[in-house]
């Protein structure tokens, strides 16, 4: 048994997530940490959402809130999202709680103390009417390589260029439109990264090698292109804030630090805020899964490709520097982009499905199955409702669903309501435990490799060798006969449904506690069975007594497809 700290990348706070966005990051973390609960090890699971920024600020200005009550609000609205997706967080933080603020600026002063940050004097846009400094991307202007007129200060959309925004012709305020710019000096920290390059350098040397291709590659792209220094405060209101007693000039000023350098140490501020929320006479001990950590623990970090850099060197640089036992990532597991017909799932442009309007349309396990049997990792992939709805149909509605009602419903009509007896199992139960075996192990080991795509089609594998024993066996033609030689087949089926409950459970956690509550049986936990369990097919013994639960899931329709792809636009 091992301890595992698992992390998705935090949600930003500026508004409610598409599926892209969870298939990325909150899901597999989820399937993974599902599965390695199930099979007895320890595990903590944490996210939390990235509340600070100039986005945060911005959206919560368009709200009409302060954004501290913006932020409550939105946390509280993406929390209540995440339980409708049975994600099943230990503790789902907030960036801006005193404990992340205490954590950053504890590691700020120690990268301080060893000389690894610094004051410096830069040159930044100033806007009069917004009162504000404005940040790179919040400068747009004509860019003077290609004429395009809405080029940000950071890099032009159209020609691909990176900017400055003193390059931008004719700059004006993104927010208000203004061009009442001015450059003004101000003073920012700057965290040396350059000077970690060296210790950056050796530790994704001894790390990498496991990660997959992805993660590995662009973390080693990045070294390439060589640490730069970086500054990590920002004019900003909301944010945490400098500590005053190492600097007390720019506390005073209200500088805050800046979004990426507090976000990922709020994977460590979640952690204790999950400790200080223990219950009481629980002991929730965080420091024992994020500082001194011995080998036990087994840290794995879950998130889309854009983040790996800043997981990989910005993140490690950060808690190096800090010459303190902070425990580091393990292993990275990173993914591609979903699209939405080839093209981007879009916030602001309301282009694919958003997390709250996909569970009005159909409950969490549906697109729990699609999302990871497509998930996006050798490469993008794209949704189409037609892809869903085939998907839905056949391995969810026909392959399992279809399955466990029509074994029940039978069994049921013809036997009553226990587990029937029937002869011994013969040669056909054999040789479909030999297999259930085969596909089982084949599922862990695509589970344990955190491939999900893999790991749906062996979970498919499993669901189909058991239609495919029925078709054999034919217990409606068998009952005709020799009612003994049924019974055996449906109680063999009713195993089946009953292991299927348990090692569906990561991926469609709902359904999969239907099954198992089909059951009467006193010990009824979804405890991981081994594939010699799982070959020997004896949960439910004869005279167990069961129900039969409600459709599991219901046919994707032609006219809900038509409905769905005009209402969200498809092609
Ligand atoms: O890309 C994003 O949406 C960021 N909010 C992810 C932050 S991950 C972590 F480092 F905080
Ligand atoms: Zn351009």
């Amino acid at each position: 048994m091992a301890r595992h700290l698992i992390t998705s990348a935090l949600p930003y706070i500026n508004g409610i997530k598409h599926l892209g966005n969870m298939v990325g990051s909150m899901l597999p973390a989820d399937v993974y940490s599902r599965y390695l609960r199930q099979r007895g090890h320890e595990v903590l699971y944490i996210c939390a959402t990235d509340e600070h920024g100039t986005p945060a600020e911005l959206a919560a200005q368009e709200a009409g809130l302060p954004v501290s009550e913006f932020c409550a609000q939105a946390h509280d609205q993406q929390k209540a999202i995440y339980d409708g997706f049975q994600l099943s967080f230990d503790f789902f933080g907030r960036s801006s709680s005193p404990q992340n603020r205490e954590i950053t600026q504890e590691i700020a002063r120690e990268l301080h103390r060893n000389g690894f940050i610094e004051e410096r004097s830069v040159r930044q846009v100033y806007s009069n009417a917004d009162g504000r400094f404005l940040p790179d991307r919040y400068i747009v202007g004509t860019c003077p390589h290609c004429g395009y007129d809405k080029a940000r200060g950071d890099q032009c959309e159209n020609c691909t260029r990176v900017l400055d925004p003193t390059d931008l012709l004719e700059p004006r305020s993104a927010i208000s439109g203004s061009s009442d710019l001015e450059v003004r000096e101000t003073r920012h920290l700057f965290l040396l990264q350059s000077k970690l390059t060296e210790q950056v350098e050796e530790w994704i040397a001894a790390n990498a090698d496991h990660w997959p291709v992805l993660a590995s590659s662009i973390a080693r792209k990045w070294l390439t292109e060589g640490l730069q220094d970086r500054a990590i405060t920002r004019d900003l209101e909301w944010g945490v804030p400098v500590p005053a007693d190492v600097w007390p000039e720019m506390a005073a000023e209200g500088k805050v630090f800046y979004v990426w350098f507090d976000a990922p140490i709020e994977y460590i501020g979640a952690t204790k805020e999950w400790s200080d929320a223990a219950p009481a006479g629980e002991v929730r001990d965080w420091k024992s899964w994020w500082y001194e950590v011995d080998e036990a623990v087994r840290y794995t970090e879950f998130m889309a490709k854009d983040n790996v850099p800043f997981h990989t060197v910005m993140f490690p640089a950060t808690i190096l520097g800090s010459r303190r036992p902070w425990k580091k990532v393990d292993y990275v597991k990173a993914f591609n982009w979903l699209t939405y017909y080839g093209g981007k799932f879009s916030t602001s442009q309301k282009r694919g499905i958003f997390t709250n309007v996909a569970l009005e349309l159909l409950p969490a396990d549906y697109w729990r199955y699609f999302l990871m049997a497509h998930a996006p990792e050798s490469d993008d992939s794209s949704f189409t409702w037609d892809l869903f709805a085939s998907v839905v149909n056949k391995d969810l509605a026909d392959t399992l669903g279809n399955f466990v009602n029509r074994v029940l419903t039978f069994t049921r009509k013809r036997f009553g309501d226990e587990v029937p007896a029937g002869h011994a199992a013969g040669e056909a139960e054999q040789r479909l435990g030999e297999q259930l075996a085969e596909l089982l192990a084949e599922y862990e080991g695509n589970l344990d490799a955190m491939n999900f795509r893999k790991a749906a089609q062996s979970l498919r594998a499993l669901w189909s060798a058991g239609n495919a024993y029925l078709d054999e066996k034919a217990p409606w033609l068998q009952v005709k006969t020799d009612p003994e030689a049924a019974a055996l087949t449906l109680r063999t089926a009713m195993n089946l449904i009953h292991l299927y409950a348990v090692i569906s459970e990561p991926f469609i956690p709902t359904a999969a506690k239907a099954m198992r509550g089909a059951f009467t049986l006193t010990d009824d936990t979804a405890t991981w069975v081994s594939p010699e369990e799982a070959q020997a097919l004896d949960f439910v013994p004869a005279g167990t007594g069961f129900t039969v639960p409600p459709v599991l899931f219901a046919k994707i329709t032609d006219e809900d497809l038509a409905t769905w792809t005009t209402r969200f636009g498809g092609e």
